[in-house]
């Protein structure tokens, strides 16, 4: 596991601007169940899902991530030119190469930024604004860019019911600079890819295919993923509070990936925090990976759930099977927010 907590006096880092954008299609559990074999009542009791949105046969993670950026940008008062780095942290980039990074700086246009692309399944966000911290704070970067999305439905079986109804399509975006006070506490991330087996994208890269398997779209074994999720959720987060000396009463507001409702209610019991300090909207956008972390904190944003000085705590979790926490003392005024 690595690991990073701000004790050395190292320059303080932190979200400045933040975006996020989904896809207008909603696709409900109704419309689920007239697909596969499938109710709005198991998905509900089973996840806490009731709709998800779904990119266009024509829209791809650019699609979204470049709105996402442009109101980071703005809300950060950064002109994209002056980026010197772009991270985006994905499963499903528009294809393989170029690399969505490097479709954004041209597009947006950074020409000055080194761009590439981050794959750590669900956990991605956080990896990605960890690297970009790190950066940041050594001064190899200034401003640094750092997208969290997935299309996940260009990668699902429309007919498998036990994977279908989970996922989701949506993007945030965050600019990270360095602050005055404040911003990023630490980091604790890690990763086991002896549980890699449990989810898996077979076929999508130089392994060959096995007899049997559909290529290129997304195999899971669901109550094995469910373990873990539930495990690391509750274990990542306690290992990043006890390094960084505080407890969940110091939490203000609890970010878990949101993947579903079940785990994140285990993790919330088990954690001992106080469920008007968790922020959830899995209910509305399913499972979006990379998206989840950064739409979810953008939402709460914009409710004015959080305000300076607030202790964010971050949790993601995904195949790999990767974890990542981050704790974050916020720096915007809400005002700039809203
Ligand atoms: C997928 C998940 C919701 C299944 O919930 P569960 O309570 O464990 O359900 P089970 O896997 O035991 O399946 C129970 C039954 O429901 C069925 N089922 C699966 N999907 C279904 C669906 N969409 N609608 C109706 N029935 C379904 C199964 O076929 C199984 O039937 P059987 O008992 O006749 O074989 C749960 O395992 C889970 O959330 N896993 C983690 C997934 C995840 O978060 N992945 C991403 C991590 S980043």
């Amino acid at each position: 596991m690595i690991g990073s907590v701000r004790t050395n006096g190292s320059a303080p880092v932190s979200i400045t601007g933040l975006g996020c954008q989904v896809p207008e299609r909603v696709l409900t559990n109704d419309e689920l169940s007239r697909m596969v074999d499938t109710t709005d009542e198991w998905i509900v009791s089973r996840t806490g899902i009731r709709e998800r949105r779904i990119a266009a046969p024509d829209e791809a993670l650019s699609d979204i991530a470049i709105p996402a950026a442009r109101t980071a940008l703005e809300r950060a008062n950064v002109r994209p030119e002056d980026l010197d780095l772009i991270i985006v942290t994905t499963v499903t980039p528009d294809m393989l190469f170029p690399t969505t990074a490097a479709i954004l700086g041209d597009v947006l246009p950074s020409p000055d930024a080194a761009a590439y692309d981050l794959l750590a399944g669900c956990t991605g966000f956080v990896y990605g604004v960890a690297q970009a911290y790190g950066m940041v704070a050594a001064g190899l970067s200034e401003k640094a860019l750092v997208v969290g999305g997935d299309v996940l439905s260009k990668i699902l079986d429309w007919t498998d019911r036990s994977t279908c109804v989970l996922f989701g399509d949506g993007c945030g975006a965050v600019v990270l600079e360095r602050v005055d006070e404040g911003g990023f506490l630490g980091f604790a991330l890690g990763a086991d890819g002896g549980g890699g087996s449990y989810l898996l994208l077979p076929g999508s890269g130089s392994r060959a295919l096995e007899d049997g398997n559909r290529p290129n779209v997304i195999h899971m074994h669901g109550p094995e993923v469910y373990k873990f999720a539930t495990r690391v959720l509750v274990s990542s987060a306690q290992d990043l509070m006890a390094k960084c000396g505080v407890t969940t009463a110091d939490v203000d507001l609890y970010i878990p990936h949101q993947a579903n409702l079940r785990i994140i209610d285990h993790a919330v019991r088990q954690l001992g925090i106080a469920k008007d300090r968790v922020m959830i909207n899995v209910d509305r956008y399913g499972n979006t990976s990379s998206g989840s972390i950064p739409i979810a904190l953008s939402e709460a944003l914009a409710a004015g759930r959080v305000q300076k000085g607030d202790l964010i705590l971050m949790t993601g979790m995904g195949a790999g099977l990767t974890w990542g926490s981050a704790l974050l003392e916020w720096t915007g005024e809400r005002e700039t927010w809203q």
